[in-house]
């Protein structure tokens, strides 16, 4: 089956697919994303990701475009590709023009997907935990967009990964953790689990609201604010959420033991509450 990309209304094998060099895109980071995966071909929370990919480009005052032109390009990715669990990565830039810093008026958005089987969250890392390393958060300050603007999200991953562990936690100057390279993040400490509340510091995560309906209906006591890194290291449990990631257990952060080091039982509930659902299709 072809991973096949769309670019501006043409479905092609993403081999083919090209972006003129002068897309702002490319040459500013002027460009906004959104990642959406299928289970057994339904497409996870759709609509609240296209909510989200919309605000992103009114944030950043880039012209509208259909949602209907959008549901479109997704569905005809789909159809062709026909893969039942999918990733497809919609990036929108601003558009092509000579290169100015100044924005050029009236350039119409450039639209390009690509689909691409899900590349899972491996079943030893599920079931044993992942690590994490933390890092400074040298970010820009609209973290809540979804901008193709990843240069410290990779770097702070690529370090994870030279210090043999998966992930990396961005956290503030004055020790405040916010959430992963491309997750948030949830600790429990007793009954209590905590997540960074919505702020231009992290990225409204799709799955991180879905966990937090889900904890309300599961009776767990959740709140959103602000916790250091202490707080973290003292954590009984520690997860990341996302597309693909679900629910993920960090088990050892800066070489300290979460808990017990081992996954616990809130995430491990909070997960199994999570992929059932996506898999009976409750979470479109
Ligand atoms: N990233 N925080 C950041 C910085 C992210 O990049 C992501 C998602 C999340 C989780 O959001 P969601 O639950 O809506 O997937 C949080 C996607 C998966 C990516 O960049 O590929």
């Amino acid at each position: 089956m072809p991973e096949l990309a769309y670019v501006n209304g043409t479905i092609m094998p993403i081999e083919q697919a090209m972006v003129p060099i002068e897309d702002r895109g490319y040459q500013f980071g002027d460009g906004v994303y959104e990642f959406v995966a299928s289970y057994q071909g339904r497409w996870f929370m759709l609509d609240a990701h296209l909510d989200r990919l919309e605000r992103s480009m009114r944030e950043l005052a880039f012209d509208t475009i259909p949602r209907s032109e959008i549901k479109v390009a997704i569905r005809d990715l789909s159809e062709r590709s026909g893969y039942p669990r999918a990733g497809i990565y919609i990036q929108i830039s601003r558009g092509v023009a000579p290169r100015n810093h100044a924005i050029t008026p009236d350039i119409p958005p450039q639209i390009i997907m690509t689909i691409r089987p899900v590349k899972e969250i491996p079943e030893e890392m599920r079931n044993n935990g992942a690590t994490a390393i933390t890092v400074h958060d040298t970010r820009w300050g609209r973290c809540d967009t979804k901008t193709v603007q990843l240069l410290a999200n990779s770097l702070a991953k690529q370090n994870a990964l030279d210090s043999d562990c998966d992930d990396a936690i961005f956290v503030s100057d004055q020790g405040i953790v916010r959430e992963g390279t491309s997750s948030n993040l949830f600790i429990v400490t007793g009954d209590q689990l905590t997540t960074h509340p919505l702020t231009n510091s992290i990225l409204p995560g799709i799955t991180r609201k879905v966990v937090l309906d889900l904890c309300k209906t599961a009776n767990l006591d959740v709140k959103e604010s602000f916790f250091k890194t202490e707080a973290l290291y003292g954590a009984d449990e520690v997860f990341l959420t996302g597309t693909v990631t679900e629910v993920l257990p960090l088990v050892c952060v800066d070489q300290k033991p979460i808990g017990n080091g081992k996954v616990g039982p809130v995430s491990r509930r909070i997960y199994t509450l999570l992929h059932k659902k996506a898999m009976a299709g409750e979470l479109e």
